[in-house]
């Protein structure tokens, strides 16, 4: 098995392992997470007060796309990793944001999707859709999109070039690619990308933010913003925003 398949099968398994225990991912490590994750990143109460206790104990989010995302009023949005739908069943309960006409996401984690399909179906909205699939290979072929948000699953991309690229085409013309990941601030000791362990928490795919804005350049996107939310070194916590060029 090559790196990059021992990593999704490794990822995958990790998701759908905590998908099914109570207490997820982090049950067994003191750290803040469901609704106190949430708020600290940046969520707000009113839009978790829509969330069932469940879907907030399976998020896994880096960071809080929503502002963003409203600011820009996207009529399609593809939610890449969008793991049990946080983000997605936000959106889709927005009544204040019309203009999203259709929602789609995509994950691996079967585990995770099954309890975003059951959340989703309480919703009164049918513009919303979930895909069972591998990131690195969508089933989809035309620029399609106005917005491809990717809420904590860009670190875990392997082969980040290929990928940015493959991404890049589903875009319109100043379409908006929306990463919320960890991002390097100093170099990581030697050897530490070389175990597949210390990709599962998105530290060693993660890219200096010159890097990641110059592979971004390769394939048409340019950079609107980046803003640092959090450090946490040798990473930080944050958001970048590109668009795709005419
Ligand atoms: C850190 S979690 C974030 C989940 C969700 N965005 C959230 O905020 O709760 C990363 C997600 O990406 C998914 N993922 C990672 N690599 C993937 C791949 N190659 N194909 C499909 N899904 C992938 C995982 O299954 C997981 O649900």
């Amino acid at each position: 098995m090559d790196f990059s398949t021992e990593l999704k099968h490794t990822i995958r398994q990790m998701y759908d392992t905590a998908a099914q225990k109570p207490g997820g991912l982090l049950s067994r490590i003191r750290l803040n997470r469901g609704r106190e994750l949430l708020i600290n990143l940046g969520y707000q109460q009113s839009d978790l007060d829509r969330l069932p206790a469940y879907i907030m104990e399976s998020a896994f989010p880096c960071g809080n796309p929503l502002p963003t995302i409203r600011e820009l009023q996207p009529k399609t949005i593809l939610d890449l990793g969008c793991g049990s739908c946080l983000d997605m069943g936000i959106m889709a309960a927005d009544q204040n944001h019309h203009r999203q006409r259709l929602i789609i996401g995509v994950d691996f984690s079967r585990e995770l999707l099954r309890l975003g399909s059951r959340f989703i179906s309480f919703l009164p909205v049918n513009r919303i859709q979930l895909l069972a699939a591998d990131l690195t290979a969508l089933p989809f072929s035309t620029p399609h999109f106005d917005c491809i948000s990717l809420n904590g699953s860009f670190n875990v991309i392997y082969d980040k070039a290929t990928f940015l690229k493959q991404i890049s085409a589903l875009l319109r013309p100043d379409g908006h690619l929306l990463i919320n990941d960890l991002l390097l601030v100093e170099e990581l000791p030697a050897g530490f990308t070389d175990d597949v362990i210390n990709w599962t928490w998105n530290v060693a795919g993660a890219l200096a933010p010159e890097n990641l804005e110059k592979l971004a350049r390769e394939s048409c996107l340019s950079l609107v913003h980046f803003h640092e939310h959090e450090r946490l070194t040798p990473v930080c916590r944050g958001e970048i925003l590109l668009q795709k060029r005419k």
